[in-house]
């Protein structure tokens, strides 16, 4: 899950490239490089921040109208200079940018070591850039040529960038797997993983699909296959703003995103929620509901916290729409051989819409014959471009590693959807029906009280920041919302926390529970309240500290927890929606009080492309 730049143009490359670095950072920090040419590479890489590369290089003479810049997330050789992109080929004449994992790079090594070939690192990409030059000196070819014909050798995921020194005036970009988009600029060209990079020079931008290679000139773009089959590009316009990637005055992105949640929400059903709240209209699905009505099973697969988002699905469509429903993590599903029936229907949830796992999932889903549907946070992803049809999260862009509002994005998309589809089927009432999607119209409101609690909620989070573990508990919808406590806490502060459904304590975790283990118990009004407050109960019993989120109002477990945080009332199948608010906003600040960069979490990186 790298991040890659590109640019070739009339301008200076560098700091375009390094500016592009830095907004694409949240997708892998391990180390960072560039490669410029004017006359010759010159070539700088570093491990670390993209930061500790600009210093490094701060009274280099850098000048060149082409580049390519890469900040790496490690899978083949730990974070270190050498193994730091771009990558040389061993004659100097490839250098080489890629995200992705070339999975037969080993065999290809071996074969190259047999050609006289030493490598540097123990990257996988430097395996590949070494194979170009290979073939491109086995005989007279362009350098197009000789990247298309190593392509089809390699087994793996790639978004790369390549220049040739003997064609100084051309950048050669290829994908299949993991992201690529080109900006088009006039006399311009800007490469990159995602949008982000781009906005702020040109809306006009060109997504990649697999297996597209692209020739780039200042003056000429190509577009072909790998078999070389040219391709008309498909110029599609950003609808991306640039200040929504900056952090408007907040200290950090995460907790800006978690500011952001009532006008996420709001922007998520704006449009779709009618302003009378008498009805849902969902255009993504318009010409689906048949498939979701006549669905023997939704199976959701996701991965993270978009499974999470996925469990509470589970229980609104069960609840709801009546229809059976599994949850499958993408990367157990795509290789379980799974029992797929053509009148299973199939939704796919990504806030960035790259997940390999999940995107393996809905290939395998297709190739069965199931109807699959995205939900997705990012235009134009790969799993937009792959499902039948879907409903775009209106979250805006989320630079937090750490998801915070994806997912009740997401949860409000299926929470409609789920609305919607009951109304269809007819197997809720319309006045419910139209109580709820009252109540979710409110949902916003709600979440703004919930924030002004940030105050109240940092004291607590003092109080538990330098323990080792903690659990997360909770019953029905919440028990969900209890495992995404536990992930927050667990990806941005490093302590080692567990979700349960509250009812399982009693089968093993509750052994966990003492003095030092700070438990947090989703715990707001719903059908089995009284069950969450015996087992807040039992947690006392053993000398636990129970941190109890609750109904505005409630005295009874006031009286028996260690702390509560009050949110608002709001009917329980909406519940989450309000009740992670105070799990964010409690992972952010232990993770802040213990020095934690909240941001960009070690090891961690926003889409996982690879598996
Ligand atoms: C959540 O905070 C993490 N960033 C991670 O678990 C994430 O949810 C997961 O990688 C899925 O990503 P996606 O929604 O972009 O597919």
């Amino acid at each position: 899950m790298c991040g890659i730049v590109g640019y070739i143009g009339k301008r200076e490359a560098y700091p375009i490239l390094i500016k592009g670095l830095k907004r694409l950072e949240y997708r892998g920090y391990d180390s960072a490089g560039i490669a410029l040419l004017k006359d010759d590479i010159f070539l700088y890489k570093k491990k670390g921040k993209v930061s500790d590369l600009e210093s490094a290089i701060a009274d280099s003479p850098i000048q060149g109208n082409i580049g390519i810049g890469h900040t790496r997330w490690a899978t083949h050789g730990e974070p270190n200079d050498e193994n730091a992109h771009p990558h040389q080929s061993s004659n100097g004449k490839f250098t080489i940018i890629h995200n992705g994992i070339i999975e037969n790079y080993a065999r290809l090594r071996d074969k190259l070591i047999k050609k006289g070939y030493s490598f540097k690192s123990e990257t996988d990409t430097e395996v590949l850039v070494n194979l170009i030059e290979y073939i491109y000196l086995k005989e007279t070819m362009s350098a197009e040529m000789a990247v298309r014909l190593a392509l089809t050798k390699v087994e793996g995921a790639y978004g790369l960038v390549v220049i040739c020194n003997d064609e100084p005036d051309t950048l050669i970009a290829a994908r299949k797997g993991s992201p690529l988009v080109i900006g088009l600029g006039q006399g311009e060209y800007f490469i990159a993983s995602d949008a982000t990079p781009i906005v702020e020079y040109t809306k006009n931008v060109i997504y990649l699909n697999d297996e597209d290679i692209a020739v780039i000139k200042t003056d000429e773009l190509q577009l072909k296959t790998i078999k070389n089959t040219p391709i008309k590009p498909a110029i599609k316009e950003l609808t991306l703003d640039i200040g929504e990637i900056d952090k408007q005055g907040y200290d950090h992105f995460m907790l800006k995103e978690i500011y952001e949640q009532p006008r996420a929400i709001a922007d998520t059903f704006r449009g779709r929620i009618y302003r009378d709240c008498t009805d849902i209209h969902l255009g993504g699905l318009q010409q689906v509901w048949g498939d979701l009505e006549k669905a023997r099973r939704i199976i959701i697969v996701a991965c993270g916290t978009s499974w999470h988002a996925g469990l509470v699905g589970e229980y609104l469509f069960e609840e709801f729409a009546r229809v059976p429903v599994e949850v499958e993590y993408g990367s157990e599903f795509r290789y379980r051989n799974p029992i797929i029936y053509k009148d299973d229907v199939v939704i796919a949830i990504s806030q960035s819409g790259e997940t390999a796992d999940t995107l393996a999932a809905i290939r395998i889903a297709k190739e069965n014959g199931a109807k699959v549907f995205g939900v997705c946070n990012v235009v134009g992803s790969s799993i937009t471009r792959e499902t039948d049809a879907g409903v775009y999260t209106h979250a805006g862009p989320e630079i937090g590693v750490a998801s915070t509002k994806a997912f009740t994005a997401q949860v409000t998309v299926l929470t409609m959807i789920a609305l919607k589809l009951a109304n269809h089927k007819k197997t809720i009432t319309t006045e419910k029906y139209q109580e709820l999607i009252k109540a979710l119209n409110e949902i916003p409101e709600k979440i703004e009280k919930a924030l002004a609690l940030n105050e109240q909620i940092k004291l607590i989070s003092e109080k538990y920041k330098d323990h080792s573990n903690a659990i997360y508990l909770g019953r029905g919808f919440l028990f969900p919302v209890a495992m995404e406590g536990a992930l927050k806490l667990k990806e941005i502060s490093y302590i080692h926390a567990e979700g349960y459904p509250a009812a399982e304590m009693k089968h093993g975790p509750i052994a966990l529970i003492d003095e030092n283990m700070p438990v947090f118990i989703v715990a707001t009004k719903d059908s089995s309240y009284d069950k969450i407050v015996s087992n807040i109960r039992e947690v006392k019993a053993r000398n636990g500290v129970a941190i109890a989120i609750i109904t505005e109002g409630d005295t009874v477990i006031k009286d028996i927890a260690d702390h509560i945080i009050e949110v608002p009332e709001t009917p329980e199948s909406l519940a989450p929606l309000l009740t992670v608010i105070p799990l964010q906003l409690i992972s952010y600040h232990i993770a802040l009080m213990r020095g934690c960069n909240v941001d960009q979490p070690r090891n961690l990186a926003k889409s996982v492309t690879v598996e």
